[in-house]
């Protein structure tokens, strides 16, 4: 057998680093190994090989300055929460919500799987930071990745390049990270355009903190630092350290008179995050801004004085492009002017990208995401088609967004996609009362993981498919960070952050839509603000702290106090299904649910019961 020549550059000087290359290029059996320095002449590079191979084409230059489109195997399209594994000594550290596998016989499996698999591709290791590079709140990872798609997204995604290794030194700690398409060349094989496998594993081990990915190309599967590290390697790790890694976006609002809050808010995957991320406030809001700190993930540590901190981890935005266009959010088509990786959108004939919701017309002669000619019989782009993009082309972006020390947060906000039951906005009465209703959020699910969509399923704080451990766990961890928090903050004259609900998703009994969402978002977010100021006005429902039709701002707006009623009602037997069911998942996350909550259920119950 050959062994095959690892070729460790000069700036590598990791041996624990250099050894598990070693390891793994054995077992994979590479044709060759390149270490990535994140330099713009390999991104380059490894562009013009996904040309060559038919990985992907070049844009329109003029439209698309340094902009790809991506299209990959029909069958990769999405997450696989059901090939997704959390694998600890014991099953219920990993939870009734999470896929439990032995990690000793997850080891023997994925060992199998990977014997061998790279054979005939190269094998890149790619060094990143999820966080600014070098600050104490980030963590390092190493992806080993067969795949060049996944190399030139990540430095987009994270802060990737040899820079990392500077930090890492000689014996600095790192999360490592393998991926592997699952797709290995025989000698003399011609390579597919998007190598694929059709059994995947995502696989994560929380207690020796490493991350296995096999047999898919998508981002939520293979960009390892972004849902895999940043969400369900952080969580454990914030757990044991006292902070929070959350599926948050972060923005400040600054009023008119200059006053400044940050907000973070959870809404589950394709439900709109990077849309209000962004916002641009309506006609009626001048002298109002909101700024970008990040779309996805939030990192949140508390302060000595009782304040809670959240940077964001990640350096670009992987987004959902259909129904994105300069009404929806034009500071997300200004990022995407120049240098973006498109995946899975339509193209036109003279190399322009579009997708559902672009423009109202379609334009004549596309190509749709499976590379045929669109007859309008199917979608032109994929419902989860992305854009890859570095966040510092935001025009929205924070002058604070790589702050180490982050940015501090005012209110909490979470968020699923209802139909029905869940009004616009409800705050919290305090925090247990904001982590029972995090906790029992549910949402429709969407085309950002496999399988059937539009059902309602509970999807706990939006962290049902990224949580590293039990969620009744997870549970616990917030009411005791809001215990512990709370009580330091208290002695420093601070409190916590106050925590709300909304739905921006309401429907008429026709199936339209009630609430116009986006840019009028911002006046539902002046009430949050306002309410944190202690300026709003509130009145108390059994379900939380409601505003009424004259406690919001409708400068400049025709919405009524009629359809108001529409996004806000409360009907009681809706309401008493909502909460029986929260009995259900309560139930089902099993002995380890924190019997605050369980009791906070049978209150609420009866409250409504008495008084809606
Ligand atoms: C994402 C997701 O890509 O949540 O952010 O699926
Ligand atoms: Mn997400």
């Amino acid at each position: 057998m050959t062994t095959i020549a690892l070729n460790t550059p000069d700036f590598v000087k990791h041996q624990t680093i250099i050894d598990w290359v070693a390891d793994i290029a054995k077992l994979t059996k590479p044709a060759r190994i390149e270490w990535c320095d994140g330099s713009q002449e390999e991104y380059d590079r490894l562009i013009q090989l996904m040309i060559d191979n038919g990985t992907m084409i070049k844009l329109n230059q003029e439209k698309h300055p340094d902009s790809y489109l991506a299209f990959s195997d029909p069958s990769d399209v999405a997450r696989v929460e059901d090939r997704t594994f959390i694998c600890c000594e014991k099953e219920i550290d990993a939870g009734k919500t999470n896929n439990w596998q032995d990690p000793t016989k997850m080891r023997a499996t994925l060992n199998d799987k990977f014997d061998g698999c790279m054979a005939g591709r190269t094998m890149y290791v790619v060094p990143f930071s999820m966080g600014p590079l070098g600050s104490h709140i980030a963590h390092i990872g190493i992806e080993i990745t067969d795949s060049p798609y996944v190399v030139a997204s990540m430095r987009k995604m994270a802060r990737m390049g040899k820079a990392v290794y500077e930090i890492l030194g000689a014996d600095g700690e790192f999360v490592p990270c393998v991926h592997s398409v699952g797709k290995p060349l025989a000698d003399g094989e011609k390579d597919v355009a998007w190598p694929c496998n059709d059994e995947k594993y995502i696989v994560h081990y929380p207690e020796t903190r490493e991350i296995w990915s096999y047999g898919s190309g998508y981002g939520g599967n293979a960009l390892l630092g972004k849902k895999c590290l940043a969400l369900r390697i952080a969580s454990v790790m914030g757990r044991e350290q006292g902070w929070l890694a959350e599926h948050m976006l972060i923005l400040g609002v600054t009023n008119p008179q200059g006053k400044k809050h940050y907000v973070a808010a959870a809404f589950p995957s394709a439900c709109g995050k990077t849309n209000f991320a962004m916002l641009i406030p309506p006609a009626g809001y001048e002298g109002w801004k909101v700024e970008t700190v990040g779309d996805d993930i939030a990192w949140i540590k508390p302060s000595k004085d009782g304040k809670l901190y959240a940077i964001n981890p990640e350096a670009g935005f992987f987004g959902v492009a259909p129904g994105t266009n300069t009404k929806t959010n034009s500071n997300c088509m200004a990022s995407l002017s120049h240098d973006v990786i498109y995946t899975n959108v339509a193209v036109t004939e003279d190399g322009e990208v579009w997708w559902e919701g672009k423009t109202k017309e379609v334009p004549a002669n596309l190509i749709n995401w499976k590379r045929q000619k669109c007859d309008g019989s199917e979608k032109a782009s994929h419902p989860n088609a992305r854009f890859t993009v570095s966040a510092s082309q935001c025009p929205s972006i924070d002058p604070d967004w790589e702050n180490p020390a982050g940015v501090p947060i005012s209110a909490f906000i979470f968020g699923g996609r209802r139909a029905d039951t869940v009004p616009l906005i409800s705050e919290a009465t305090d925090w247990l009362d904001g982590v029972y209703k995090a906790s029992t959020m549910g949402s429709e699910t969407t085309a950002a993981a496999v399988g059937q969509q539009g059902v309602v399923r509970r999807d706990p704080f939006a962290m049902l498919p990224f949580a590293g451990y039990n969620m009744a766990d997870y549970f616990t961890h917030w009411l005791e960070m809001g215990e512990k928090v709370g009580k330091i903050a208290n002695e420093h004259g601070n409190s916590l952050p106050k925590i709300f609900n909304v739905n921006w998703f309401r429907r008429d009994k026709d199936g339209n839509f009630v609430w116009p969402g986006f840019g009028q978002n911002m006046r539902v977010l002046e009430w949050i603000i306002n309410r944190c100021e202690g300026t709003a006005n509130a009145v108390e429902t059994p379900i939380g702290l409601v505003p009424t039709y004259e406690d919001l701002n409708w400068t400049a707006s025709d919405f009524s106090k009629e359809d108001f009623e529409l996004v806000t009602y409360q009907d009681k037997a809706e309401w008493e299904a909502e909460i029986a069911s929260h009995k259900e998942l309560f139930d089902r996350l099993g002995e380890r649910m924190p019997q605050a909550l369980i009791e906070k259920q049978k209150v609420l119950l009866e409250k409504i019961k008495a008084e809606m």
